[in-house]
């Protein structure tokens, strides 16, 4: 495995490997403090392309001023042993003057997508992170390239990104990868404290929870299971609430409060941004009508 800095030197190893007859790149862009979601990204991307490329670069620009940049979690070390152990060929680690060398002055902004959901609460974070992509799309210019469905939007968002612009890159998506509990895994799990952390089971228990209401036909509606998701959560004396939304999938458009959930063509999903303390999470579940009405 490689580790590159500069984004010279990655392209001339770039470069190198395409003259050797075509390997598909796969691409797993990450923030680091690695997990095992990180990794099966990783190994996604092992199975499916010659080289695997992931970088890993806290992107100032998706960090508004009241959050957590310079707090960020890293552990330069322990990252790379993960990315080695799972495949990667070639770590680009940049520095933030690698990426910004002067102001920039291009950024790329997906609109309505972004208005929703992380994009209410955190304006310019969805901006920040299209453009940061974009550049390292065009830096690498992969084949593939693997993003978590944890960030459901963000996969959304860098889908419309892609189809708009016509990059020449395949947005591969992966599942939410969890604890044994049900948390699902993140870097900022670390901020959380033990009393927190257990309280933040509510989100995948909610979601839970309102998939088997609607299975076994309890909830029905938009509203009624906005509702459920409310009460779940407000269980939770820690829990304060951002969002718990359900909309279209990749589209991410409002449904009729009153429309029955389980009639709904196409993908929805369920949303969820709770705070514990200083510390946001995130989770959803995005499922078919058809895929719930196999189960019951
Ligand atoms: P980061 O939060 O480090 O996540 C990197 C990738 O790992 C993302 O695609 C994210 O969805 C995925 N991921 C994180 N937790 C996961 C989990 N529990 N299961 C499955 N996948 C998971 O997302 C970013 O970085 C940045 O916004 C980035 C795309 C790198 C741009 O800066």
């Amino acid at each position: 495995m490689r580790v590159i800095r500069t984004i010279e030197q990655l392209r001339e190893a770039l470069e190198y490997l395409r003259g050797g007859g075509h390997t598909p790149i796969g691409f797993v862009p990450t923030m680091g403090y690695l997990h095992e979601g990180h990794a099966s990204l990783l190994r996604r991307a092992a199975e499916q392309s010659g080289t695997v490329v992931m970088s890993i670069f806290v992107n100032p620009l998706q960090f508004g001023p009241n959050e957590d940049f310079a707090a960020y979690p890293r552990d330069e070390a322990r990252d790379l042993a993960l990315a080695e152990r799972e495949g990667a060929d070639i770590v680009f680690m940049p520095s933030v003057e690698e990426m910004y060398p002067q102001a920039i002055r291009t950024t790329v902004s997906v609109s309505v997508l972004t208005d929703r959901l992380c994009g209410a609460s955190r304006p310019g974070h969805f901006e920040g992170v299209a453009t940061v992509v974009s550049k390292l799309f065009g830096i690498v210019q992969p084949d593939y390239a693997y993003f978590g469905l944890k960030d459901a939007q963000q996969v959304a968002v860098l889908r419309r990104m892609v189809s708009d612009l016509n990059m020449n890159v395949k947005i591969v998506a992966c599942p939410i990868v969890r604890e044994n509990d049900g948390l699902a895994l993140s870097s900022r799990n670390v901020y959380l404290s033990e009393e927190e952390r257990r309280q933040a089971l509510v989100l995948s228990r909610s979601l839970r929870e309102v998939r088997a209401a609607l299975e076994e036909g309890k909830v029905r509606t938009v509203n009624e299971a906005k509702a459920m998701l409310q009460s779940v959560i407000s269980s939770s004396p820690l829990a304060v609430i951002d969002y718990a939304e359900i909309l279209t999938f990749p589209a991410l458009e409002p449904l009729e409060g009153n429309s029955r959930l389980l009639e709904a063509d196409g993908e929805l999903i369920i949303a969820l941004a709770v705070k514990f303390g200083r510390t946001r999470l995130i989770d959803n579940n995005v499922f078919t009508a058809k895929e719930v009405h196999a189960l019951v």
